[in-house]
């Protein structure tokens, strides 16, 4: 049976194919538009992901959709009624747009398909529930039989949090907490009100946390929500503007924490890295409360998550450590371009009830490397083409150069295989550099990503190797759980260094691999296995086997306000607009002196 997944019209839209139950390809739309989270229909995926695997729409036997378009207008619909007349005037803004689009949602769809392919999908075309969607995701590609399923994100119909169970083919939704009462909003008003955009800016919300102390948790937890032990929760909507209004939060919540919303350009003050201290310790409660009650309905001891808010690797990793499971997954793309693989696996155990489930080990994600990739011959061709300078090196040479230029302090644009599918960069398009050097983090902010000099960087690590630096020892293939440095690692503080406060603790070195270890002494930690990620394990070895050190940089191979580079042309775009030193495309080595420098195009890269 052969599968395809979408979702759209939201943000992060993403097409994924499904063939008898084995995921083949997945990308989102942003990719190939290059308009980050672009939330129009995935045209390009879908082209993508069918081509991928030589099919075309008429072999199609449904598309599956993530959300039902009429269950969200009820919501939104109820929402208004529910606070007129306060709403109305917004209501009566949006009613027409609503009307047109998401009632029409399903004539879109199949228009936009038969614009596609000139093929009548109209009767396979099929809809699941939002956090359906996103618990599929997480259970069925999962290496668990059983599992407890957890889902949070702002919303989707009616759900903003959902408690499953899963068993072989079968997944349960046994409890929901119901709109406006969300997890994923609170998070997000707290972005909105520290200056950040909405949905995109939660991770360097969750960035600037450890900069801060949790002050205001307690006045969280009193005025803006009732927690309940089992993690259950209302927020006092007397706080919030997101129902009514086109803003997050309202002036008492202004007056609750002690002034305006911070401008985007405006200065960052030891207020804001509070705040953002303070939200995520409450975010790391409500998770946990959320997953033991979850432990104690199902009785399992494997956890499932998904949904924008099992993102939040922060309390991902407070989970790991501190709940009642065994081992933890969580769907790399756990918002709602995951949607599309869940729709997806979804309709494929509904409609085949009796069909058997394979679990697949390490998981049924393949490392999320889903995506378009490119033979080394056509990436050469269209460097040339680029009128790029290169040269084209056996892959022992390749490896052994691109360690050497790492271990040199260089910046290496690292380009290869398969694209990922989800927000991280996991070793296909990624920026690496050498985790040892102190200044790298700043250099690497400014210089090559253009971004604020608190954000922090990721370590890449040998997953054998994973127990001697971090205080962790399972699998962490998505860069999903934060644990700390270990104790070994770590360099003593002088009692000057000890006492900064806020963002000056940057300046400080804590560990031996001080450009990928936050001030907190933690870190999001990615495991790189050698059978999902062969050739990435490889460079990461031969970096090990020059300098003694299993770890490096790796971070996303885009600069601020764009998506991650899909194509040849565009790493090269890239490298050329950057600080990047080297470019390693496929077995095409490239050094940033070798090239004709007024080949970089003038750039001017937007806020994200
Ligand atoms: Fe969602």
């Amino acid at each position: 049976m052969l599968l395809l997944g979408i979702s759209a019209f939201y943000h992060d839209s993403a097409a994924a194919l499904l063939e008898d139950g084995v995921l083949v390809a997945a990308a989102q739309e942003e990719r190939f538009t290059r308009k980050k989270h672009d939330e129009v229909f995935p045209a390009n995926a879908i082209s993508y992901c069918l081509g991928h695997s030589g099919r075309a729409l008429g072999d199609v036997d449904h598309v599956v959709f993530y959300e039902k378009p009429f269950l969200k207008f009820d919501r939104l619909l109820e929402t208004y009624l529910a606070f007129a007349p306060r709403g109305f005037s917004s209501f009566r803004l949006a009613m027409p747009l609503w009307m047109r689009e998401k009632l029409r949602q399903r004539q879109r769809l199949v228009k936009e398909l038969r614009r596609l392919e000139p093929v009548d999908i109209g009767d396979r075309l099929l809809f699941a529930e939002h956090h359906q969607s996103h618990a599929a995701s997480a259970f069925y590609p999962s290496p668990f039989d059983e599992a407890a399923v957890l889902t949070m994100d702002g919303v989707g119909e009616w759900a903003t949090t959902t408690l499953g169970h899963g068993r072989g083919t079968r997944l349960e939704l046994i409890k929901e907490i119901a709109f406006p009462h969300s997890l994923g909003l609170l998070y997000s008003a707290f972005t909105y009100y520290t200056g950040f955009k909405v949905n995109s800016g939660e991770y360097k919300l969750m960035g600037l946390a450890p900069y801060g102390e949790p002050r205001y948790a307690p006045l969280i937890l009193e005025h803006l929500m009732d927690l309940k032990s089992d993690g259950s929760f209302h927020l006092d909507l007397s706080y919030f503007d997101y129902c009514t209004g086109l803003r997050m939060t309202n002036g008492a919540f202004d007056e609750l924490f002690g002034g305006p919303p911070r401008n985007f350009d405006g200065p960052l003050e030891k207020r804001h890295l509070d705040l953002a201290a303070s939200i995520q310790a409450v975010t790391d409660e409500v998770v946990l409360r959320l997953a033991r009650s979850a432990a104690r309905v199902t009785g399992s001891r494997n956890l499932c998550l998904a949904g924008g808010v099992a993102l939040n690797c922060v309390a991902n990793g407070k989970v790991l450590r501190d709940g009642p499971f065994d081992e933890i997954w969580v769907q790399p793309a756990a918002g709602d371009a995951g949607g599309a693989i869940g729709a997806a696996f979804t309709a494929y155990y509904e409609l085949q009830p009796d069909i058997e489930r394979t679990v697949e080990r390490p998981d049924g994600m393949r490392g999320s490397f889903l995506g378009p990739s490119h033979e080394q011959d056509e990436i050469a061709r269209r460097l040339r083409a680029c009128s790029a300078s290169f040269e084209v090196l056996p892959d022992h040479e390749l490896l052994s150069r691109t360690a050497a230029a790492l271990a040199d302090s260089q910046a290496v644009g690292w380009f290869q295989g398969r694209m990922e599918f989800g927000p991280r960069a996991l070793g296909a398009r990624s920026i690496l550099a050498d985790a040892r050097s102190a200044k790298m983090q700043s250099a690497l902010n400014l210089k090559v990503k253009f971004r604020e000099s608190f954000r922090p960087f990721a370590p890449a690590v040998l997953r054998e190797d994973v127990a001697e630096w971090f205080n962790l020892d399972t699998d962490s293939p998505y860069m999903l759980i934060v644990a700390d440095v270990a104790e070994a690692r770590r360099r003593e503080l002088s009692p000057a260094e000890a006492e900064l406060e806020g963002l000056d603790m940057l300046q400080v070195e804590r560990s031996e691999i001080p450009a990928v270890t936050h001030v907190d002494c933690s870190a999001r930690i990615q495991t790189v296995d050698r059978e999902t990620n062969p050739r990435f394990h490889a460079l990461l070895s031969e970096f090990k086997r020059r300098t003694g050190c299993a770890v490096i940089v790796n971070t996303s191979f885009n600069v601020r306000g764009e998506p991650i580079v899909c194509t040849p042309e565009e790493a090269f775009e890239c490298f050329m607009a950057t600080d990047l030193d080297v470019l390693v495309a496929g077995n095409c080595y490239l050094e940033k002196t070798a090239q004709d420098p007024s080949l970089a195009t003038a750039r001017s890269f937007e806020p994200d």
